[in-house]
């Protein structure tokens, strides 16, 4: 079986006035099924650059980056966008949740994006939009998708709280659904930045948990960046990312 992540000779500059500035110069990496990274490094040395590229939500300039043996270099955008969707799953620092839809809603859009809830063109995407700003109008056609977000908050103990908006739940809580959204697609691969930056030790270590419970835990892969030592512990795998390349530290 074909390694699911393999990355090699990633190259990466942005523009900084007139000139190029290299950020990340001839990046290695591997990575099988349920295999747990953690990226360390400091900050602007390119490492959400780095999730961004493996994640195809931006390209390199050189190098190749290949899911389950297939390249993105040969993907054109629609092909990287359905990538995304459907087989990686992003957690950010700040959650990004929509604040004004439920914990429940916020899971559920990947879902309806994917076309896994039977959303397959954007007339049913506006039925979706209508069923939310209308709670009366009764729209079934979500509801293997909706039953799927439930299952999951309620695996992420949340399933008490799945009608509240993220301003009405915990930092550790918020960032529960933020996994929860992450996971609505059944992806490979997880990739989280600092996904327990913005929360206290102790609750960073029960998000990571879960993290790891349902990632690797489920024959997942992740990428995890975190500034904090004890959480790169904690994942086993450590990578260094400095002057432009990734350098394994540990394990
Ligand atoms: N879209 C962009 N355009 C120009 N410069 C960028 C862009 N994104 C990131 N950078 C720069 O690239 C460097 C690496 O950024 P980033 O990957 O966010 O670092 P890290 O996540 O390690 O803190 C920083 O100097 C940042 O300012
Ligand atoms: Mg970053």
């Amino acid at each position: 079986m074909s390694k699911l992540l393999v990355a090699s000779g990633v190259k990466k500059s942005y523009l900084s006035g007139a000139r190029h500035i290299r950020i990340l110069n001839g990046v290695n990496l591997e990575l099988d099924r349920s295999d747990a990274v953690a990226i360390v490094g400091a900050s602007g040395v390119g490492k959400s650059t780095l999730l961004h590229l493996l994640g195809a939500l931006d390209r390199p300039d050189d190098g190749r980056i290949a899911l389950d043996g297939a390249d993105y270099q040969g993907m054109n955008d629609a092909t990287l966008a359905d990538v995304r969707c459907r087989r990686v799953g992003f957690i950010y620092q700040f959650h990004h949740l929509l604040h004004e839809f439920s914990a429940l809603e916020n899971v559920m859009i990947p879902g309806i994006i994917f076309g896994g809830g039977g959303m397959n063109s954007p007339r049913t995407f506006f039925s979706y939009l209508l069923t939310i700003l209308h709670p009366t109008a009764k729209g079934e056609i979500f509801s293997e998708l909706r039953q799927r977000a439930e299952k999951i908050l309620e695996d992420v103990g949340l399933g008490e709280r799945m009608t509240h908006r993220p301003a009405k739940l915990s930092g550790g809580e918020q960032q529960r659904v933020a996994l929860a959204r992450a996971l609505i697609n059944d992806p490979d691969l997880v990739l989280a930045d600092e996904p327990t930056g913005n929360l206290d030790l102790a609750t960073g270590e029960k998000v990571l948990d879960m993290i790891l419970e349902h990632t690797v835990g489920r024959g997942k892969a992740i990428v995890l960046v975190t500034h904090n030592p004890d959480i790169a512990a904690r994942i086993g795998t450590i990578h260094q990312l400095k002057n432009g390349v990734l350098t394994r530290v540990s394990a």
